[in-house]
C-alpha cells in the first residue's frame, strides 16, 4: 500500500497565541487536501488555541517538545499526557535545535520517544547530520546510530506508526536545500535501516520526510522521490506558500 503523504510545519519559536489563530485562519483555505496529511507542530503555549481554531479542518495539531515524565517536579515542563488532553496528535522530538542548543541526547530522546507512545502520540522523529560530517562522509553511520540509539524498546508496530524527518542540519534555515539526491538517498538509508533492525514491511511502512529549507518551488521534486514521503517544513510554513507545499502537485 502506497504510504500517504505528511507535510508538517514547525512553526519553532514563532508566532504569539494570537498571531497563531491569525495564520491558522489565513492558512485554512490553502492547506486543503484529500491526498496529504497536514499538520502544525507548534509552540506549547500556541497549542489550544490552534486546536481550537483548526478544528473541523483536515490539519492535526503537534507539539515541538515534551518531557518524558509522567507528572511532578520537573518546573517549566510538558507531559505527553497534557499534550494528549489538550487534543495533540504529533509531536516532534529531537529536532536539532533541541539536540544543539539544549543538549538533548539520544538517551533521552529514547525514553520521550517510548513515552510519546505509551500517551497515544505519534513521535516525528528527527534525524541528519552536520556539514562536518557530511563533508567526513560519515552521514550515513551517524544517522544510523541515531535511529538506532532513539528507538531501543520500539516495537516493529509503533514504528511503522511514526515519521521519521531527515533534517541535514547545513540544510536548515540556511535557504540551502540538500539536493534530491542527497535527501533521496539519505531517506532510502534510513528505510534501509528500519528493515535491518525490524523487518521489510515496517520499512514499508514508517513515513519518512525530509526537512530543510522546503519551500514551494522545490518540494514537488523533493516528494517525488520513492523514499520522501513528505516534508518537516520551518520558515515557509509560517507563509501562505505553505498551501502551496501541501499542494505539491
Ligand atoms: P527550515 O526548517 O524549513 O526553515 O529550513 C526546517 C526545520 O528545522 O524543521
Amino acid at each position: 500500500m502506497a504510504r500517504r503523504k505528511i507535510v508538517a510545519g514547525n512553526w519553532k519559536m514563532n508566532m504569539t497565541p494570537s498571531e497563531a489563530v491569525k495564520l491558522a485562519e489565513e492558512l485554512k483555505p490553502l492547506v486543503q487536501s484529500d491526498s496529504v496529511d497536514v499538520v502544525y507542530c507548534v509552540p506549547a503555549i500556541d497549542i489550544i488555541p490552534v486546536v481550537e481554531a483548526v478544528k473541523g479542518t483536515n490539519v492535526a495539531v503537534g507539539a515541538e517538545n515534551m518531557y518524558f515524565e509522567e507528572k511532578g517536579a520537573f518546573t517549566g515542563e510538558i507531559s505527553a499526557a497534557m499534550l494528549k488532553d489538550a487534543g495533540v496528535q504529533y509531536v516532534i522530538l529531537g529536532h536539532s535545535e533541541r539536540r544543539d542548543y539544549f543538549k538533548e541526547d539520544d538517551a533521552l530522546l529514547n525514553k520521550k520517544v517510548k513515552k510519546a507512545f505509551e500517551a497515544g502520540l505519534t513521535p516525528i522523529l528527527c534525524c541528519g547530520e552536520s556539514l562536518e560530517q557530511r563533508e567526513m562522509g560519515v552521514t550515513m553511520d551517524w544517522i544510523r546510530f541515531q535511529i538506532k540509539s532513539d528507538l531501543v524498546g520500539v516495537s516493529a508496530d509503533q514504528v511503522a506508526s511514526m515519521v521519521i524527518a531527515y533534517e541535514p542540519i547545513w540544510a536548515i534555515g540556511t535557504g540551502k536545500t540538500a539536493t534530491t539526491e542527497q535527501a533521496q538517498e539519505v531517506c532510502k538509508g534510513i528505510r534501509d535501516c528500519i528493515a535491518e533492525i525490524y523487518d521489510d514491511a515496517t520499512a514499508a511502512s514508517v513515513r519518512i520526510q525530509y526537512g530543510g529549507s522546503v519551500n514551494a518551488g522545490n518540494a514537488a521534486e523533493l516528494f517525488a522521490q520513492s523514499d520522501i514521503d513528505g516534508g518537516l517544513v520551518g520558515g515557509a510554513s509560517l507563509k501562505p506558500d505553505f498551501g502551496k507545499i501541501v499542494n505539491y502537485q
